[in-house]
């Protein structure tokens, strides 16, 4: 432990060093062995010591660029038409994102029609929307950079057996 302590307070510093960071917890708590989460049972990233990401953040980022991208922009970074959402992932409530993917949102302005369609309906969103949202996550805190992961964990078993559960809609 004693080797750990100078590591884990550079991490943690390094962790604050960004505008509005220090607030964001991103630090896996716990796991069902699906996913992991954080203190309060909000999904989170895992970065494993060869810079692996875990399976679920990797499945987020080829389901972003499958569903989102074409409006939101190349890895969470934004167009002119919709906003960066690897900043939304870290400013807005887990819930409320959630619910804004199932529900949609439409900007009530004369100057703008922008439509955020809603995904309830669509298995491919809705059973990959905590991946993207970890993805997402992890994008906001810089702890990946642009495009693909370069290495990633493996699917576990739970995973595999909880992704075909949603995708059969049992
Ligand atoms: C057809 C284009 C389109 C697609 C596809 C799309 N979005 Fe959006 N999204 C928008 C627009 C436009 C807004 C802004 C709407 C507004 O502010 O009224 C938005 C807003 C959002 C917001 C609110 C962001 C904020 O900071 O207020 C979230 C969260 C979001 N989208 C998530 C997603 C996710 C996740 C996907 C993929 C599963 C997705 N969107 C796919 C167009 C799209």
């Amino acid at each position: 432990m004693k080797f750990t302590t100078p590591l884990l307070a550079l991490l943690i510093a390094a962790a604050g060093a960004g505008p509005g960071r220090a607030e964001v917890d991103v630090a896996a708590a716990s796991t069902d062995g699906v996913r992991h989460f954080n203190a309060e049972d909000i999904p989170t990233y895992v970065i494993n010591e060869d810079g692996a990401v875990d399976w679920p953040t990797f499945s987020g980022f080829r389901r972003y660029h499958a569903e989102c991208h074409v409006c939101h922009g190349p890895d969470g970074e934004g167009s002119t038409y919709a906003p960066a959402l690897k900043n939304s992932a870290i400013k807005m409530d887990y819930y409320d994102f959630v619910g804004i993917v199932a529900s949609g949102k439409q900007e009530v302005s004369s100057a703008s029609n922008q439509v955020m369609p809603a995904f309830a309906t669509n298995p491919n969103v809705m059973c990959y929307l905590d991946d993207i949202y970890t993805y997402l996550r992890a994008r906001g805190t810089e702890a990946i950079p642009r495009g693909r992961p370069a290495k990633r964990m493996d699917k576990s078993d739970e995973y595999a057996a909880a992704e075909k559960a949603c995708m059969e809609g049992s």
